[in-house]
């Protein structure tokens, strides 16, 4: 009779526990049947008013259903545990193989400059070509931005490169300092590093004391380069100069070479691209002539050589500088060279995949 009662109270558990769906209500049903309100307390504390006989033959029945109870219920739990798991894991599901959209999901991922990005392409392909890569100083003396350079300090030259000074005492035998206006001032630190023959690159910052506009900012970057070795020709250099630009653009761009002045040069070119951006037709990048001046460069002045403590009459090469903030907005249709450094997310966010 009292076994029939129980039965009848798992299955009717049973059903109950098929009906719910979440944690809270087989909590609820749990302490339900197995609370201190709950039909098997009830059948337990109505054991006393039994004969001993049926005590020992009850007693083990309800305990055991109280187990099974309990039994169902955690197995219950377990298995919502899993679901919810599960569910979790393919709510956010991470394809690994997707950088990108993993990156960004994880955190706003930052990106590489366009102008580092683009320095990186260009030491590449000169480091394939056999040249080192070297580094100088922001804050440079006269010797090294000027002097050494062949520009003495009454040339005209001078007056080229809108200068930085900085406010030190002007005494005979003691160079003034300045912020460079140029990487040239690596060549003579990297003529005197080594001995020829050698080749190396040198990128960097430098400062003009200039009015900005679309085209002209007072922080640029240029990339300067130097190679030195016996019998070195134009050929030479226009051979290495198109090989870059080629390399960078990922394809034939239409250039020209024009006699340049830089008195570290002799003689000088001025290498023009025609501008990508209007395709020769003018705009204000290429100040509406249809071509930018890219890379001046030229053949290096004797007097250079001897600043390095190289012999002229041994040895020739050829120099050049390319202004990198140019390449980019050749290379990437930008119209105003104040974009670059304006910091402004949505400008530097275009170029997040570099
Ligand atoms: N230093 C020059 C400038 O900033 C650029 C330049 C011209 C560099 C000719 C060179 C060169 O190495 O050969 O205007």
């Amino acid at each position: 009779m009292i076994e029939q009662k129980l039965n009848e109270l798992y299955s009717k558990f049973k059903n109950e526990l098929a009906g719910v769906s979440d944690r809270a209500a087989v909590l609820n049903l749990k302490s339900l049947y197995l609370g201190k309100q709950g039909p098997i307390t009830e059948i337990l504390s109505n054991m006393k008013n039994l004969s001993i006989e049926e005590r020992k033959v009850v007693g083990p029945v309800v305990n055991g259903l109280k187990e099974k109870i309990q039994q169902d219920t955690d197995a219950f739990l377990q298995k919502l545990e899993i679901e919810e798991i599960n569910q979790s894991l393919l709510k956010n599901k991470i394809d690994l193989t997707l950088r990108d959209s993993v990156l960004t999901n994880i955190q706003n991922h930052g990106g590489a400059h366009p102008v580092w990005a683009i320095q990186r392409e260009i030491e590449d392909v000169f480091l394939s070509m056999g040249f080192d890569i070297i580094d100088g100083p922001h804050i440079e003396d006269e010797y090294h931005n000027f002097e050494a350079l062949n520009i003495p300090a009454d040339h005209p030259a001078r007056d080229m490169q809108d200068t930085f000074w900085f406010e030190t005492e002007a005494r005979p035998g003691k160079f003034r300092h300045l912020l460079r206006t140029h990487t040239s001032t690596i060549q003579v630190r990297g003529m005197k590093q080594r001995r020829p023959p050698f080749r190396f690159i040198a990128p960097g910052k430098v400062f003009r004391c200039e009015r900005t506009d679309a085209s002209h900012e007072m922080v640029f970057h240029q990339l300067e380069g130097m190679l030195v070795d016996k019998d070195v020709s134009v050929a030479h250099l226009i051979y290495f100069m198109k090989t870059l630009l080629s390399e960078i653009f990922k394809r034939e761009v239409e250039v020209r070479l024009r006699p340049g002045f830089f008195p570290f040069v002799e003689p000088g070119f001025e290498l023009d691209i025609k501008c990508l951006l209007c395709k020769g037709q003018g705009c204000s990048v290429c100040k509406h002539v249809g071509w930018v001046e890219l890379l001046p460069c030229g053949l290096i002045h004797p007097n250079v050589l001897k600043s390095g403590d190289i012999n002229p009459q041994e040895w020739n090469g050829f120099a050049f500088g390319l202004g990198l903030d140019r390449l980019v907005m050749m290379k990437y249709a930008i119209d105003d060279i104040r974009h670059i450094h304006s910091g402004d997310l949505r400008f530097v966010e275009q170029f997040k995949s570099y």
